[in-house]
């Protein structure tokens, strides 16, 4: 019998996933309602793919989010401005945007561990957020420069992004140099402090041709 790529087996009792102590799912599969059945996928490599999100991530986006903001954030903001942050998160918004703006996951195995969002009409990087437990292994690098590839395929000289004060490092890292302080509203009648950062866009030959293909990431460990 051939050797698949990824093998589909099947397990019959709830696994705990590394990450906000929930179990994977197979895409589309309701966490919270999971049956006690659930499909596993192997791959041979395990690796971190990053695709365009489907309609069924929202959820996992939310999960991803939330824990990011509370883990990550708090060392640079009040516990009132990470609840103002965090709390409204709910995956309806994400499901509203999902097919219209550019969000893409990152998703090892079944889980979402990373998702970005950019906004071509404002070369804006709108969002990357990494779940704590995947924290500094490249995933959001790899998330930002899918971003930076798309925008590139839409012929945008620049992307700027405000970013919240702990992410600074990360954009530095990736090419981003700070303009201006700024509050950025993330709630009407909230704003946290963050920094305005921009980086000019190189043109590449081989920028990816097709947002929808899925990619294995390069510096992911
Ligand atoms: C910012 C964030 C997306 C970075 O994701 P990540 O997957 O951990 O980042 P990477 O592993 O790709 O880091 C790449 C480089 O950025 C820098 N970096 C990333 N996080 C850092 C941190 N907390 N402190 C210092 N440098 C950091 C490092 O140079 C790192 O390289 P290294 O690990 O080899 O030293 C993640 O910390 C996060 O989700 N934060 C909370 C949400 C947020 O603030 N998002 C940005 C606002 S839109």
């Amino acid at each position: 019998m051939a050797v698949a790529a990824s093998i589909r087996r099947r397990i019959f009792q709830l696994v705990a996933s590394p990450f906000s102590g929930s179990v994977q799912s197979p895409p589309g599969r309701d966490v919270g309602s999971a049956p006690q059945e659930l499909l596993i996928h192997e791959t041979a490599s395990n690796a971190m793919i990053v695709r365009k999100a489907g309609h069924n991530d929202a959820e996992g986006i939310c999960r991803v989010q939330s824990a990011a903001i509370r883990q990550l954030c708090a060392s640079h903001y009040s516990p009132a401005e990470i609840e103002a942050w965090a709390g409204p998160v709910e995956p309806n918004w994400y499901r509203n945007v999902i097919g219209i703006r550019e969000l893409f996951v990152a998703v090892e195995g079944e889980t979402i561990i990373g998702f970005a969002q950019l906004n071509l009409d404002t070369a804006e990087v709108d969002a990357i957020y990494v779940h704590p437990a995947a924290a500094r292994r490249g995933v959001g690098s790899a998330l930002l420069r899918r971003l930076e590839d798309v925008a590139r395929q839409h012929d945008l000289a620049s992307l700027h992004v405000a970013a919240s004060l702990n992410s600074v490092p990360f954009y530095k890292s990736s090419g981003f140099h700070g303009q201006r302080h700024t509050k950025f509203p993330i709630l009407p009648g909230v704003e946290i402090a963050s920094l305005v950062m921009e980086k000019a866009l190189e043109p590449h030959e081989k920028a990816a041709s097709n947002s929808d293909e899925r990619s294995c990431c390069q510096g992911y460990t």
